[in-house]
């Protein structure tokens, strides 16, 4: 097949990571007698310094023509200013916003080869398979108004938490899939004890749940959910929930797993329209430049750029067999070794997962 790939490289370690996922894909193409094109875009803080804005149109344009987006990460200490007028994160958040991509699957699973990375006990997170479904393009990160002013002599700061049913609907839908597809259990997460838009995310969520008798449905309080991923992760198959909740969460969820470096992320909308594929992790800036990030969470995210924008799902799961292979093998970058054991670098992972595939 034909396909056109965007390619975000972005900040810190986006560069690295990306120039090994994009060498897989480009391996892929060669094994699979596929013609991927690929084109690149700035974001983040090198967009600021090369345009002055986080997205220029430009990248926004090559990314919504393109069959699929890959990311590597955005920001840095350069930008991280709060009261410059520019920030790496917001072309993030527009990118996300122009392209509606408003369902973003986090999946945590725990490799056998790497239960004893995770600071839990190795019997607590082995077969942990959880996918996060996080609402992406709504809640806190969107509401308006939102901004710093001062009232009556006093600095005061406002963000708007605000759902409208179809927000809520669409993406809880699309959770209620994923489930059917896997192990028909699906936790929606909320506050509704005291938030008025989980006690509206509740009720909608139990509107879909009657067009899904075979899933599984229950609801969780987002405190509470914080515990139970660590006390009894592998009780859980689909965990969907608002934005800001799963931002938190899905970090913690990866914690389970031992290492931010090995977590992927697809972001979709409507069927038809490009997927944005990215590593959950940041752009690491005191690692960047120097070889030796962890390009797996970028390859895997190729994966699941493969398998759910390109239909290709055989391919994807020859990366995802590679990577456990290489990783079965012994080979660990920085973040995932054990003490004393031997690392590799960044470019010689990416080469291992290609010699692999
Ligand atoms: C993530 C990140 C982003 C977010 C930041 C960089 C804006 O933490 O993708 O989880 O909060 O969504
Ligand atoms: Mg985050």
């Amino acid at each position: 097949m034909k396909a056109t790939i965007t390619l975000l490289p972005g900040d810190g370690i986006g560069p690295e990571v990306v120039a090994e996922a994009r060498r897989v894909l480009e391996a892929i193409a060669d094994t699979y007698n596929h013609e991927f094109t690929f084109h690149e875009g700035l974001i983040g803080g090198a967009a600021i310094d090369a345009t002055g804005t986080a997205l220029p149109d430009e990248t926004l344009a090559l990314c919504t023509a393109a069959d699929a987006v890959l990311l590597g990460a955005v920001g840095g200490i350069k930008w991280s200013d709060p009261k410059a007028a520019v920030r790496p994160e917001q072309g993030l958040l527009k990118l996300r916003e122009g392209m509606g991509v408003y369902a973003n699957l986090r999946p945590v699973v725990v490799l056998d080869a790497l239960a004893d990375a995770s600071p839990l006990r190795p019997e607590r997170v082995r077969g942990v398979d959880v996918m996060i479904v996080r609402e992406l393009t709504g809640g806190l990160y969107f509401g308006t108004p939102q901004g710093q002013e001062t009232i009556d002599g006093e600095r005061t700061a406002v963000d708007t938490l605000r759902y409208h049913e179809r927000e809520i609907r669409r993406v809880v839908q699309l959770a209620f899939e994923l489930a059917r597809g896997r192990r028909q259990k699906l936790t929606s997460v909320d506050k509704a004890n005291v938030l008025a838009s989980s006690r509206l995310w509740r009720e909608v969520t139990h509107e879909v749940a009657v067009e899904y008798p075979d899933v599984v449905c229950e609801d969780i309080l987002v405190d509470a959910c914080a515990m139970y991923l660590i006390n009894r992760p592998a009780d859980f198959d689909v965990i969907v929930t608002e934005n800001m909740f799963g931002d938190i969460l899905s970090d913690e969820a990866s914690m389970i797993t031992g290492s931010l470096g090995m977590l992927p992320s697809a972001s979709l909308g409507e069927p038809g329209t490009p997927g944005l594929y990215e590593p959950i992790h940041g752009s690491a800036p005191d690692i960047a430049g120097k070889g030796i990030a962890n390009p797996l969470a970028t390859i895997l995210s190729a994966a699941m750029l493969l398998r759910s924008s390109l239909g290709l799902a055989e391919e994807a799961a020859a990366v995802e067999a590679a990577v456990a292979r290489v990783l079965a093998d012994g080979a660990r970058t920085a973040d995932i070794a054990r003490p004393g054991q031997p690392r590799v670098g960044t470019v010689e992972m990416g080469d291992l997962v290609i010699a692999a595939l």
